[in-house]
């Protein structure tokens, strides 16, 4: 392929895998969050095709569940909250749909500066021992000009984020992705024969 194709290509991958970009309704936050995303596949040794074979995490033995998967999961599982509360709750607590799926969609997009493949395995960079991913996801946010109140969901999703006052929309968040997360813990996982390596043709 030639010169001049990358950016148009790292777009259609980004769009590609993520479909809930379309929820956001601005459309201002929705450029800005797939541009933060193309930025990070810019700068990351991981390719787009990559985020549908490594696990979501390192920290579970043989987990079978693909980046994807979890991080598409979580996104879902907040905008669901983000709407039950608000129906049932909207009068007291205001939220921001928007910023809530923009957030969680961008959660982890620091994790590509995290990560690094030696020798066919996805092990911890160099700089993700320094800067774990809400730090370097934070970075990328405000290099594209996201607001103030996604780049603070970024930062306050993981455990980190317990000294931070949250915002509702960054509770939500939180625990979407801790729901998603912690009940992997508390199961094991053989050694699986082979990963799926089409998650995302839905
Ligand atoms: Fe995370």
């Amino acid at each position: 392929m030639g010169h001049g194709v990358e950016d148009s290509l790292s777009r259609e991958d980004v769009l590609r895998l993520w479909p809930e970009l379309a929820w956001i309704q601005n459309p201002e936050l929705r450029e800005k969050t797939t541009r933060c995303w193309e930025r990070a596949f810019e700068l990351s040794p991981l390719k787009p095709e990559d985020l549908n074979r490594i696990p979501f995490t390192l920290l579970i033995a043989n987990c079978p569940t693909t980046f994807m998967e979890h991080k598409r999961c979580v996104v879902h599982i907040a905008r669901r909250a983000a709407e039950s509360m608000h129906e049932f709750m909207g009068n007291a607590l205001k939220i921001d749909r928007d910023t809530v799926i923009s957030g969680a969609i961008l959660a982890d997009v620091g994790k590509l500066l995290e990560y690094e493949n030696r020798d066919g395995k996805t092990i911890q960079s160099e700089r993700g021992e320094l800067l774990r991913h809400p730090f370097t996801g934070v970075a990328l946010a405000m290099e594209c000009g996201l607001p103030d109140s996604v780049c603070h969901i970024i930062a306050a999703h993981a455990a980190e984020g317990d000294l931070v006052k949250r915002t509702t929309e960054a509770y939500i968040v939180h625990h979407a992705d801790f729901m998603a997360y912690l009940p992997f813990k508390n199961v094991k996982f053989e050694k699986k024969p082979e990963m799926k390596s089409e998650a995302v043709s839905r």
